[in-house]
């Protein structure tokens, strides 16, 4: 093979590895590819309602009770269809989810739960519109997506 070739062929075998890892096999017909993608999806959606809430937490952008509020119920939804994801046991390439998650279920999904918990009691809050009060449940929230990424997502390869 000419040298060339050899780097065309490095450059796409790497172009495709990095697709599948951004946004896993959007083929992937089986019930643990559709898991995948439920759980990218929902991951996804919770991460674009809990930026706004975190900028405005940090003082990065002025507070508005009623953006927050409405950030904070969808994420509270969000973290109840979260659990949808884990169902199928079981992962694909593209997806960080770790196998300890399906090795020790019971705990996972009592954390999940917490964070389901967790989330609704933020969204009580944020109707008070009281900083004093949102802010820790806010940092309860923050802290359950770090524990369980720390836990039980891969790192990013
Ligand atoms: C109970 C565990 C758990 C909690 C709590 C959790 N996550 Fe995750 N998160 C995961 C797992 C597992 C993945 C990897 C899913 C996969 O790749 O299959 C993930 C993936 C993600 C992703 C990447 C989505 C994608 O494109 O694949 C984002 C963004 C994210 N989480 C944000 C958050 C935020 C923000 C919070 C808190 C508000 C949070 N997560 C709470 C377990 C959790």
């Amino acid at each position: 093979m000419k040298l060339s070739r050899i780097l065309l062929t490095i450059a796409l075998t790497s172009a495709v590895a990095f697709t599948a890892t951004a946004h896993g096999d959007k083929k992937d017909k089986s019930p643990e590819g559709q898991a995948a993608k439920y759980r990218h999806n929902v991951f996804g959606m919770i991460g674009y309602h809990f930026g706004p809430m975190g900028d405005m937490i940090k003082g990065k952008s002025d507070y508005n009770k009623d953006t927050f509020s409405k950030n904070a119920d969808a994420l509270a939804s969000l973290a109840v269809l979260a659990q949808n994801g884990f169902e199928v046991e079981g992962t694909v390439k593209g997806s960080r989810a770790k196998k300890k998650i399906w090795e020790e279920k019971d705990k996972f999904d009592a954390g999940i739960k917490m964070f389901a918990d967790n989330t609704a009691a933020l969204a009580t809050q944020a109707k008070s519109g009281d900083m004093a009060a949102i802010k820790p449940a806010f940092l309860k929230v923050a802290d359950d997506c770090k524990q369980c990424h720390k836990s039980y997502r891969a790192k990013k390869k």
